[in-house]
């Protein structure tokens, strides 16, 4: 199994993407930490406790930070609503998990605590991830691949050129992308792909009670349309993780834009070289649809 960290701001594409770690064998989940983003760092970390309360499971819940690192905060609560989670009724939020430290603080703590590498999953803005890095310099080595959810290799979905997660916190992005850690970006161009049609949607439904959960919450999400196809984010990070044959893979520089005030949040996947930079990231550059759909209802299959 895989040692891995993730760093969430659940979100529905979120929810998903937790239910498909937590039930896979193949992972190891040491530590969840939250982030400012879809909505306030409170409600995404009460967003979780939920959800860990509705399949009653204890992994450590860390808060991190509140804030991106020199911006105010934007949020994505047009996309899923104003909880962040909307549509679901669910049991009340598991405190018991929660952990005294921050996130930076617990993270450090899973990574120097085993001889093992461990691989930190990051679904939400970089802000935590950039700290740590900043923080305990240290425990790079410690890290075996940082996943992120975020980016695209052309236009973007909250700026005309940039990507939510990194247009929320650019300057946390660029603290990450310029770290010298192994990693991946699972940007919007592979989860504009990852589509979910009503297809899907109905199979779940009525598959288990996450299935009957997520159905839920799909429909109060805006991140697509059923009729067009709901886009799984970060769930494809996690498929990521479990089935990278669904991908194909470019190594790349990637410049995080941090200046522009038209462009500040775009990354700038520099494949021609242009930049004569080493590279510094294997970019999901396109993903197999039918495949992630697949994975998909195997993974919800799982979570019960
Ligand atoms: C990313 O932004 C958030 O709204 C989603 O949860 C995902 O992490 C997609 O751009
Ligand atoms: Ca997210």
């Amino acid at each position: 199994t895989r040692r891995i960290i993730i760093d969430t701001d659940p979100g529905i594409d979120d929810a998903v993407a937790i239910a498909a770690a937590l039930f896979d064998e193949r992972l190891n989940i040491k530590l969840f930490t939250t982030v400012s983003g879809n909505v306030s760092v409170d409600k995404v970390t009460k967003n979780l406790l939920k959800l860990l309360a509705f399949w009653n499971k204890d992994v450590p819940v860390a808060i991190g930070s509140d804030r991106p690192l020199l911006r105010e905060a934007i949020n994505a609560s047009d996309i899923h609503g104003s909880t962040g989670m909307d549509g679901y009724d669910f049991p009340e939020a598991k405190y018991d998990v929660l952990t005294k430290n921050h996130a930076v603080i617990e993270m450090y703590k899973v990574l120097m605590e085993s001889k093992e590498k461990t691989t930190i999953v990051g679904i939400g803005p970089l802000t935590n991830i950039a700290l740590l890095l900043r923080v305990y310099p240290e425990a790079v080595e410690k890290i075996e691949e940082l996943v992120i959810m975020g980016g695209s290799l052309g236009r973007g979905n909250y700026g005309v050129l940039s990507e939510f997660n990194i247009a929320a916190d650019p300057e946390a992005a660029k603290i990450v992308f310029e770290s010298h850690i192994p990693l991946t970006m699972v940007g919007m161009d592979v989860g504009e792909k990852a589509l979910i049609s009503t297809k899907e949607q109905k199979q779940i439904q009525k598959m288990n009670k996450t299935g009957n959960m997520i159905d839920h919450l799909f429909r109060n999400y805006r991140g697509g349309s059923l009729e067009t196809g709901l886009k799984m984010y970060d769930g494809c990070a996690i498929s990521y993780l479990l089935e990278p044959e669904m991908f194909e893979l470019k190594e790349a520089y990637v410049a995080i834009e941090t200046q522009g005030t038209l462009t500040a949040g775009a990354t700038l996947v520099d494949l021609e070289g242009y930049l004569g930079k080493e590279t510094n990231c294997r970019v999901c550059v396109t993903i197999n649809t039918q495949e992630f759909r697949r994975w998909f209802l195997e993974a919800i299959g799982k979570c019960d």
